[in-house]
């Protein structure tokens, strides 16, 4: 007994000696206490023996993380970089998405990088590290996952988990962070009938945490017979990383609900380096909260086991009012607002439609109909064309149809361009926002076109609402999306070389000015944490309703140190980025 007092006591020391190596700097910023994490200035950061030692336990695929730009610049640090060839490759793939993603760090929103180190043609201007990590792991293993997971929590440093660097953000780059790379997790498994947990006996696929879209919809069409799974509009974003996490809507969201609403179990490393199970028997806190619940906040997601469906013939709708068109405000503006004004006609038809609008431009590309041919894709479109007609609004449409969702897929949504710059926003106008406001919804979506004298916006819409195919689930999504109606991303364009206080500046402009435009037109609505403003005004709220005090409470129990971080999300109100977007720090 005595003996084992001796050695609770001698643990004691130990555990007080290791908290003082683990406790980053504390810092005092206009009266605010801070203590941060571990930074490459402070005692507590890693010897470059921890970092070795780090290496050899993931069998070597510790890497320094090099800003994709860096082999267009003579040197990074005092690091020689410069390739004439590896250059050329990266300014040839500076706009290709999956390029990006295939870079072990990249970032397709360069805003989060800190613009930095770009593919220059200039090799002597300086490459700097910006807020790209230090080092990242390539995982290719999930013992290389929680590794990466123990390292970060036991020396207190910022820990990444980047899977396509898709998020429009920040949340998958960090400074001086340690990164952990899933974009290796491929595998695909489909079965026809899932035994596992839970009701559902269809069939279904799991899916590695490194799948992209198009990837995954292909995979799931080569089966036999196809089957569709709902995932997101853009081809290389990640399905089972943030998309999910998030919540995820998609072209069969109006029929299958939310990427969240189908999925069955999660394999995923905790915080705490465990190795967990979470689905409807096994750890069913966890799963309820990883649906939704917000990116990289509960665990790493290793797999996911999701329903998929049968291939259903889908038919499609591109229209365009532009320049070619009108150039007449008022004309383009009644265009703008008939259109969006259907929003509830369409979701009551099992659409989706995808839309960008800016300045004189409306493109819709396209609107999604599943389980329609032409001629009933025509019909469900007349009120529209009608009402167009009526009000002698000029246009282009072309509909088409398909056998599968999948080729009408490849055919009709188009690829995004990445590296823009712009400040995003965004919000979820419900069926009563509609209904009750839809010119004043319109209105604010136009204004969003030019918010202010020197600035311009480019609006994404998807006019979806998951309630209409999965209207009772219970999982971490906002409940104001089993009444939604039209999602607006809202984008404050900017050209990447403004100053500090100006990029402050144009976020204000997105939360103060377009926001506040869009709060006030769709009191009803809500928002999306993978799709929405950093600074969003009671984001707990906004992002999660009345989901959001279980959320806290899970992210106690399953992060209690905060190992996970991404801005606005469960539990991260008393922790900030200081000093300019470098250090991630706790309040107090
Ligand atoms: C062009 C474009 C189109 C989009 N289209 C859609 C759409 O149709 N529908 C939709 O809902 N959203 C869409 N999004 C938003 C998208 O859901 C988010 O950007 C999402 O965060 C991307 O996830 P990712 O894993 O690919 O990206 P990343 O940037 O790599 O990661 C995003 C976040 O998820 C975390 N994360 C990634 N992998 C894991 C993991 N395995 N475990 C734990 N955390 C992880 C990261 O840490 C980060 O916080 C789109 C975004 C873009 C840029
Ligand atoms: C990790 O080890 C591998 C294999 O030995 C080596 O190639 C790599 O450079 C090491 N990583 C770092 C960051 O030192
Ligand atoms: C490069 O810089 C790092 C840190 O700034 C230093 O530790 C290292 O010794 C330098 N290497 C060389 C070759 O000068
Ligand atoms: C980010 O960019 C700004 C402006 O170029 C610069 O002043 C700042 O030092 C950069 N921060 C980092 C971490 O590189
Ligand atoms: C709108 O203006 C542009 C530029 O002046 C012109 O090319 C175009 O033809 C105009 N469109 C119409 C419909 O008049
Ligand atoms: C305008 O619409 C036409 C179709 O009528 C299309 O061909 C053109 O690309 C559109 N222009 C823009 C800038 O979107
Ligand atoms: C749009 O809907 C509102 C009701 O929300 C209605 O008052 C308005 O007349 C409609 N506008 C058009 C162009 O249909
Ligand atoms: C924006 O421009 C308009 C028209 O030129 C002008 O009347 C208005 O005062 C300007 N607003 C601001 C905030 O500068
Ligand atoms: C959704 O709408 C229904 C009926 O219109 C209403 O009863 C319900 O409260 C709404 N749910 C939310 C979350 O707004
Ligand atoms: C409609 O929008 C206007 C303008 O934003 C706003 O003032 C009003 O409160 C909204 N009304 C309803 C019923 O949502």
């Amino acid at each position: 007994m005595a003996r084992i007092s001796h050695l609770a006591s001698l643990l004691a020391v130990a555990n007080c000696t290791f908290a003082a190596k683990w406790i980053g700097e504390v810092k005092e910023v206009n009266g605010v206490k801070y203590q941060c994490k571990c930074y490459s200035d402070n005692k507590c950061w890693p010897t470059a023996t921890d970092w070795a030692a780090l290496n050899t336990t993931v069998g070597g695929v510790l890497r320094r993380a090099v800003p994709p730009g860096a082999v267009c610049h003579n040197t990074i640090g005092n690091v020689s970089t410069y390739s004439a060839e590896a250059c050329t490759n990266v300014q040839a793939n500076w706009l290709n998405e999956q390029f990006l993603t295939d870079d072990p760090i990249a970032n397709l929103w360069p805003l989060y990088t800190n613009n930095t180190c770009l593919p220059t043609s200039d090799p002597n201007t300086p490459c700097t590290q910006g807020f790209y990590g230090t080092y990242v792991i390539m995982a290719t293993k999930k013992e290389h996952i929680k590794a990466g997971v123990d390292f970060a929590r036991e020396n207190n440093i910022r820990l990444v988990i980047r899977n396509t660097g898709h998020d429009f953000m920040g949340r998958s780059t960090g400074y001086e962070a340690l990164v952990i790379n899933t974009h290796s997790f491929k595998e695909a498994k489909f079965v026809k009938k899932y035994t596992g947990p839970g009701k559902w006996k269809g069939s279904a696929a799991t899916v590695g945490a490194g799948v992209q879209g198009r990837e995954l919809y292909r995979q799931a069409f080569a089966q036999s017979p196809p089957v569709v799974i709902v995932g997101g509009e853009c081809p290389t974003v990640g399905w089972a990383g943030g998309y999910v996490q998030g919540g995820g809507h998609g072209p069969l969201s109006t029929i299958y609900g939310m990427g969240a609403d189908n999925i069955l179990s999660f394999d995923t490393v905790t915080a705490k380096g465990e190795y967990v199970t979470a689905n409807a028997e096994e750890n069913p806190d966890l799963f309820w909260a990883l649906k939704g619940g917000g990116p990289s906040t509960f665990a790493v997601v290793t797999s996911i086991t999701v329903k998929t469906f049968p291939e259903i013939p889908t038919a499609g709708t591109i229209l365009n009012i532009n320049t070619t068109h009108t150039n007449d405000t008022a004309v383009f503006n009644k265009g703008f607002e008939i259109f969006h004004n259907l929003s509830n006609h369409y979701v009551d038809n099992g659409m989706f439609v995808y839309f960008e609008l800016n300045l004189g431009r409306l493109h819709i590309a396209p609107f999604v109909a599943p389980r329609m041919d032409e001629a009933k894709l025509k019909s469900a479109l007349k009120p529209l064309f009608d009402q167009l007609d009526a009000a002698k609004i000029p246009y282009d449409a072309y509909t088409k149809a398909f056998p599968t969702f999948f080729e009408f897929y490849i055919d009709m949504f188009e690829d995004e361009q990445p590296n823009q710059n712009s400040v995003v926003g965004g919000r979820l106008f419900s069926r009563k926002d509609i209904a009750e406001n839809g010119t004043a919804v319109a209105d604010a979506i136009l204004f969003a076109s030019q918010p202010t004298n020197d600035t311009v916006g480019f609006s994404v819409g998807h006019i979806v609402d998951p309630g209409v195919g999965n209207p009772v689930v219970d999982n971490a999504i906002h409940p104001k999306w089993r009444n939604a109606s039209s999602f607006v991303i809202t984008n404050v364009i900017m050209d990447g070389t403004e100053s500090w206080e100006m990029k402050k500046d144009r976020e204000r402009i997105q939360t103060h000015i377009v926001g506040k435009a869009f709060r006030e037109a769709g009191p009803d609505g809500a928002s999306y944490v993978n799709e929405g403003d950093l600074n969003e005004p009671n984001w707990q709220t906004s992002y999660w309703g009345s989901n959001y005090p279980k959320l806290l409470k899970l992210k106690k129990k399953w992060d209690p140190e905060g190992v996970f971080y991404t801005q606005t999300t469960p539990g991260t109100e008393n922790w900030e980025v200081i000093d300019y977007g470098r250090k991630l720090c706790k309040k107090g």
